[in-house]
C-alpha cells in the first residue's frame, strides 16, 4: 500500500509544492504547507502573520515555536486523520523533534520522507522565473540566496534524521514535472 503520511523535503524551488499538490490530489489527502499557511497569515494581518512577515521577506526562518504551533494545529484537524503530505515542515532539528513527539499522540507515524535534489543554479532560475509570474515577496535574488543558505545550514541535516529512521527516499528533482512525479511514485512503492 502506498504511504499516506509523507514529508517532502528540499531546497527552495526544488518542487515541493508542485509535487505535493499532485500527490495530494492523487491520494485524496491534504497538502500541509507551512509556507502557504504563513503567507495566508501575512495576507490576513493576523498576529502570526505580523510575527512571520519580516522573517519570510528576508528569506529567514520563522521562529520554531510559531511554526510548530501552526503545524500542530493543522495536523490535528479531521481531514488529516487519513494521511497528509507535509511540505516545508519540519525545517529544523527542533521542528523534527516536535513532529516526532506529536505524531504518536495523533496515533500515526511518518511513513516516507522524499528529499528532492536539484542543483543550485536551476533553483535560482526557477524562482526568478516564478518571480516574474507570481511576484512572491521572497522571490528576489537576495532572499533566494538566504533561503538556500538557511536550507543548507538548518534543514539539509534533517536528511540524516530521516535516513536514521529508514524512511528516506532521495529523488532527483531535475527534469519535467511529470518525470519527477513518476520518480516519486516509484520511490513510494
Ligand atoms: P516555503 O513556502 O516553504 O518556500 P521554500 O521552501 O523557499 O520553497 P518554494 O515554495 O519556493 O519552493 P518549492 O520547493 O515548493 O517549489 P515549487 O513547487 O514552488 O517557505 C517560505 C518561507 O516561509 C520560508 O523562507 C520561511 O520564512 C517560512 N517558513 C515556511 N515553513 C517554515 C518552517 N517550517 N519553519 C520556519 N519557517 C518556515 O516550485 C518552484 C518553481 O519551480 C515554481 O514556479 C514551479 O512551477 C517550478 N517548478 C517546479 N518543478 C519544476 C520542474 N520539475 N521543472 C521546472 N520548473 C519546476
Ligand atoms: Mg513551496
Amino acid at each position: 500500500m502506498t504511504a499516506r503520511r509523507l514529508l517532502l523535503l528540499g531546497p527552495p524551488g526544488a518542487g515541493k509544492g508542485t509535487q505535493a499538490i499532485r500527490l495530494a490530489n492523487q491520494l485524496g489527502i491534504p497538502q500541509i504547507s507551512t509556507g502557504d499557511m504563513l503567507r495566508a497569515a501575512v495576507a490576513a494581518g493576523s498576529e502570526i502573520g505580523k510575527t512571520a512577515q519580516a522573517h519570510m521577506d528576508a528569506g529567514e526562518l520563522v521562529p520554531d515555536h510559531v511554526v510548530i504551533g501552526v503545524a500542530e494545529e493543522r495536523l490535528g484537524q479531521s481531514d488529516a486523520t487519513d494521511g497528509f503530505i507535509l511540505d516545508g515542515f519540519p525545517r529544523t532539528r527542533a521542528q523534527a523533534e516536535a513532529l516526532d513527539g506529536l505524531l504518536p499522540k495523533l496515533g500515526c507515524k511518518l511513513e516516507c520522507c522524499i528529499a528532492l535534489t536539484v542543483d543550485p543554479e536551476e533553483l535560482v532560475a526557477r524562482l526568478l522565473k516564478r518571480a516574474e509570474i507570481e511576484g512572491r515577496a521572497d522571490d528576489n535574488e537576495k532572499a533566494i540566496r538566504t533561503r538556500m543558505a538557511v536550507y543548507e545550514e538548518k534543514t539539509e541535516p534533517l536528511i540524516d534524521h530521516y535516513r536514521a529512521k529508514s524512511i528516506l527516499a532521495l529523488v532527483d528533482g531535475l527534469g519535467e514535472v511529470d518525470e519527477v512525479a513518476v520518480r516519486i511514485t516509484a520511490a513510494l512503492g
